[in-house]
């Protein structure tokens, strides 16, 4: 292992950090064989200090069938051969530190691969053995057990349960999965399983990993007495159908809490304390119980993926964001996309209303694509963002004015949802198709004369090489945009301010406001220095879908503000 691979420094960076999420088989390839790899990474870390990120997040490069991208996991302490080996992963994390960026790495608890050496033991041991208690088996119902043992469904459908065979090819018992076949989900009553988990965040944080993102974190530990209640379809899983007392039998389970509050304990083993956020799809006033400072610290909040084109839509989640965050002594994390959702400048570019599975189904024919619209209000939006408390998350490419590959052709598509919807839904490969670093030549620089999904024709004028440089480009406006937001890191004091209906309207310290105009009309700006807008200004107005950063000369006075629960958002805030 390379040596002074920790980077020493404040232990609260992770509070306003901006952290940028790689995925890996799509970043860079540095091997030609079309997937993108560590050492892809490793020789991409001068973008991301240039770009201005604190920190990377890299989705799985562990062993793994791809049966889902990677989050089929076949052995956590190890790197995929066609991803590279851990001394890549050292020599990457060491890059990465000595140009001052912090390392994240996805923990996958949730289930493993059905490769996994443990779930190959189990289909190999008998019914009740040791090996078959890491998982979830069960007999099944009916004559000779042909019926799952419930109707429990998968994420990605249709059912949740899968027949095994047993050595001598008869049917035996059924396996639970939340999500594909392939990801058989973890018994996380075993001890075993703990610990296990327990070695696997040691084994990274000892390497020099900074923090970690937890898949799936409000799944786990799962009640799994009888009789089973029925959750009879894939919507009896969405937030809004989750109780809020703890006693849905399979999400957001207090036992899952303390398998967190176990793990807290080796982060702040640490020096400094190791760091994590958590994937948990629970309704937003249940988050605090995976972002507390006694469990993961931090948890993602996905309210801003589907919220209206509104000033007062915007400013309430994020009212309700802050001032959750704030009474809990974490801090609010922003992210308008990932690896699992519809690229953000492409759903601001589509009517209000439109059905992204439908519309993924037509190709991206119909409804039409507005790209003008959806870039200028991505920009307008992450500009917002990125001058509010809290960590931002970026999803690789959204820095280039990304949209959506909505026409890759079925043959293409890797997503396990496709076949498990029986072609209904065409999943998420759309937004996983490898980068653009060169304007032309085979696979755009990527690094291969093809790449593991079709690139478009259009992606070379989004390329790094065509944006790098010229200013006004996306590129350009998050470089600066970055540069330019660490001086509020100091702070996380925020004030509301009253504007025109359409503006949403907040002043951070040191005079500095941010106002985005979610109207259709320009309006007047206060009188000031322009710091920085995301589409160019016309004289004193600031145009519609637009955000501008602004260091006004005299503060707003009373009067002219809107107090909320949430105006002072941190415990250490400086006022
Ligand atoms: C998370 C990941 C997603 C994956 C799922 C199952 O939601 O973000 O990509 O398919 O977990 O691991």
């Amino acid at each position: 292992m390379p040596e002074s691979v920790f980077l020493a420094g404040d232990p609260d960076w992770w509070r306003n950090a901006v952290v940028y999420q790689v995925y890996p088989r799509s970043f860079a390839d540095s091997n030609g064989d079309g997937l993108g790899d560590i050492r892809g990474v490793t020789s991409r870390v001068d973008y991301l200090a240039n770009l201005g990120v604190d920190a990377v997040w890299l989705s799985p490069f562990y062993p793994s069938p791809l049966a889902d991208g990677g989050y089929d996991v076949s052995d956590y302490r190890d790197v995929d051969p066609r991803l590279g080996t851990l001394d890549d992963v050292d020599r990457m994390i060491a890059a990465c530190h000595e140009q001052g960026i912090r390392v994240f790495v996805d923990i996958v608890p949730n289930h493993s691969s059905d490769q996994h050496a443990w779930f190959r033991a189990a289909l190999l041991s008998p019914p009740g053995s040791p090996e078959r208690a890491r998982y979830i088996f069960r007999e099944g119902r009916g004559e000779s057990g042909e019926i799952p043992p419930n109707n429990w469904a998968s994420h990605f459908g249709p059912t949740g349960w899968t027949r095994t065979t047993n050595p001598d090819g008869t049917p035996g018992e059924w396996y639970l999965h939340l999500f594909a076949p392939e990801q058989p989900d973890f018994n996380w009553d075993n001890p075993e399983v703990v610990e296990d988990f327990q070695k696997t965040i040691r084994f990274w944080s000892d390497r020099g990993v900074d923090g970690f993102r937890i898949d799936v974190a409000h799944a786990l530990t799962k009640d799994m007495s009888e009789p089973y209640p029925s959750y009879p379809t894939g919507a009896s899983y969405e937030l809004e159908s989750i109780p809020s007392d703890g006693s849905h039998h399979l999400f957001d389970r207090d036992e899952t809490i303390e398998i967190y509050r176990g793990w807290r304990q080796i982060f702040n083993s640490y020096d400094p304390p190791r760091v994590a956020v958590a994937e948990a799809g629970v309704p937003i006033d249940r988050l605090n119980r995976y972002a507390s400072s006694e469990t993961l610290g931090q948890s993602f909040n996905f309210a801003l993926f589907n919220t209206p084109w509104s000033a007062q839509e915007y400013q309430s989640i994020i009212a309700s964001s802050l001032s959750q965050a704030t009474a809990h002594g974490s801090s609010s994390t922003w992210a308008l996309s990932n690896h699992d959702v519809v690229r953000h400048a492409t759903r601001f570019g589509l009517p209000e209303g439109t059905d992204l599975n439908q519309w993924l189904l037509t190709d991206g024919t119909k409804p039409e694509l507005n790209r003008e619209l959806g870039v200028g209000r991505a920009r307008a939006v992450t500009m917002m963002l990125l001058a509010l408390p809290g960590s931002t998350y970026l999803y690789q490419g959204e820095e280039l004015g990304l949209f959506e590959v909505a026409d890759l052709p079925a043959q293409a598509l890797q997503d396990p949802i496709w076949e498990r919807s029986e072609h209904v839904r065409k999943g998420r490969d759309g937004c996983r198709v490898p980068l653009a670093w060169k304007s032309d030549g085979s696979s755009f620089g990527f690094g291969s004369d093809c790449s593991h999904l079709p690139q478009p024709a259009w992606f070379g004028a989004l390329s790094v090489a065509s944006q790098d440089g010229v200013a006004g480009s996306t590129l350009e406006m998050y470089r600066d945009a970055l540069r330019l937001r660490k001086s509020l890191n100091h702070s996380e004091h925020l004030a509301w301010v009253d504007s025109s209906r359409d503006v949403l309207h907040f002043s951070r310290a040191d005079g500095w406001h941010n106002l985005t105009n979610f109207g259709s009309e320009a309006v007047a700006m206060p009188a000031g220095d322009v710091i920085l807008s995301s589409s160019p200004l016309a004289g004193k107005e600031l145009p519609a879908n637009t955000t501008v950063w602004i260091r006004v000369r005299r503060q707003a006075s009373a009067k002219d503000r809107v107090r909320l629960p949430s105006e002072d958002c941190s415990p250490r805030a400086s006022k």
